[in-house]
């Protein structure tokens, strides 16, 4: 089969990251006799330079013809004092709605061979953690309507949270269907519902899907209790289901408990099989064009990739096995050195160990 691929490789380290995952996915290819094809296309920063937006349109109908999208990530120091419109962030947030990616699906998982990385005290990770955050993606307050106005004591600003049924709907229906494929069925849906009046509405909405999903179990959590749950007691959660911004900052806490945020992929998708993925850390502008990020939750991603847009099971299992015994056989990359004294691979020494895994 032939499956065309959008690259949106970024800023910072965004690049060598999606480089990483391209060698392996054609390794895949000649594995599994599948060709992939690559057309890059400007966004984030980079996009800025040479055109003066974060997002060309050009580029929106690139990923919108392609049959998935890679990204890397983008932004960085250089365009943090652009208006808000104007910031390479924008080019993430309009892919995603341009395409209509509604579920943001970010796996954190804890490698037995990792343990030693985990800050958690090692009687709270024994359990391990394999939990599965479903984002909602287009809507929300990183949607909703912001700006400024005049108020009795000078200038405010506002930003505000709106859901739809429709929008909870779906994403409930996400995390429902996520949870029926898993061993342990259940869904921990975190919301605000004691302040909030979108998060009421999203709970009353998570019931009623959830009816129709008896098998699951749905329980609710409120988001201050679920960032201490998160590193009090990792292990309870299975399937949760949140908003953008709840699911934006609790996915970044899920991926330390797993050791480090340059092993966590991600899945974006709507109700088409084209699909953005993407690693959940950002651009790391301190460690960019030194060789020395990790490539892992790129090369995670592409496996992501073929899992959901590709329906490609087993190539996706062989990339993640080969992470997994690459790094059971001790290789390393900076981030995820601990108290090793040995000396940690590159990025481009990651990606050739992965790639002699898959064989
Ligand atoms: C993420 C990032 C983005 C987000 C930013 C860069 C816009 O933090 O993918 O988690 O908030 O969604
Ligand atoms: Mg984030």
């Amino acid at each position: 089969m032939k499956y065309n691929i959008a690259l949106l490789r970024g800023d910072g380290i965004g690049p060598e990251i999606v480089d990483s995952a391209v060698e392996v996915l054609k390794k895949i290819g000649e594995k599994y006799g599948h060709e992939f094809t690559f057309t890059p296309y400007l966004a984030g920063g980079c996009a800025i330079d040479a055109t003066g937006v974060p997002l060309p349109d050009e580029t929106v109908k690139g990923c919108k013809e392609s049959d998935s999208v890679l990204l890397g990530a983008v932004g960085g120091p250089k365009w943090d004092t652009l208006a808000g419109n104007l910031r390479p962030e924008r080019a993430l947030l309009g892919v995603r709605s341009a395409l209509g990616l509604y579920t943001n699906i970010r796996p954190a998982k804890l490698y037995q061979s990792l343990k030693a990385e985990c800050p958690l005290r090692a009687d709270i990770v024994e359990k391990g953690v394999d939990l599965v955050m479903i984002r909602e993606l287009t809507g929300g307050i990183y949607f909703g309507e912001r700006g400024r106005r005049k108020g009795e004591n000078g200038e405010e600003a506002y930003d505000t949270e709106c859901y739809s049924t429709m929008e909870i709907e779906r994403i409930a229906r996400a995390a429902f269907e996520t949870a029926m494929k898993r061993e342990r069925k259940s869904v921990i849906s975190i919301d605000k519902a004691n302040v909030l009046e979108s998060s009421r509405l999203w709970r009353e909405v998570v019931h009623k899907v959830a009816a129709e999903y008896p098998e699951v179990t749905c329980t609710d959590m409120l988001v201050d209790n679920a960032a201490m749950q998160l590193v009090k007691n990792p292990s309870q959660f299975d399937v949760v289901v949140t908003s953008n911004m709840f699911g934006d900052i609790l996915s970044d806490e899920s991926s330390q408990v797993t050791g480090s945020i340059g092993l966590l992929p991600s899945a974006s998708l709507g109700d088409t099989k084209c699909g953005m993925y993407e690693p959940i850390h950002g651009s790391a502008p301190d460690i960019a064009g030194q060789n020395k990020a990790n490539p892992i939750a790129t090369i995670l991603s592409a496996a992501m990739m073929l899992r959901y847009s590709f329906d490609l099971e087993d190539e996706a299992r062989c990339i993640e096995k080969a992470v997994n015994d690459v790094l059971e056989a001790g290789y390393r990359t900076a981030d995820i050195l601990g108290t090793s004294k040995e000396a940690p691979l590159s990025c481009t020494e990651m990606t050739a160990k992965i790639l002699e895994f898959i064989k």
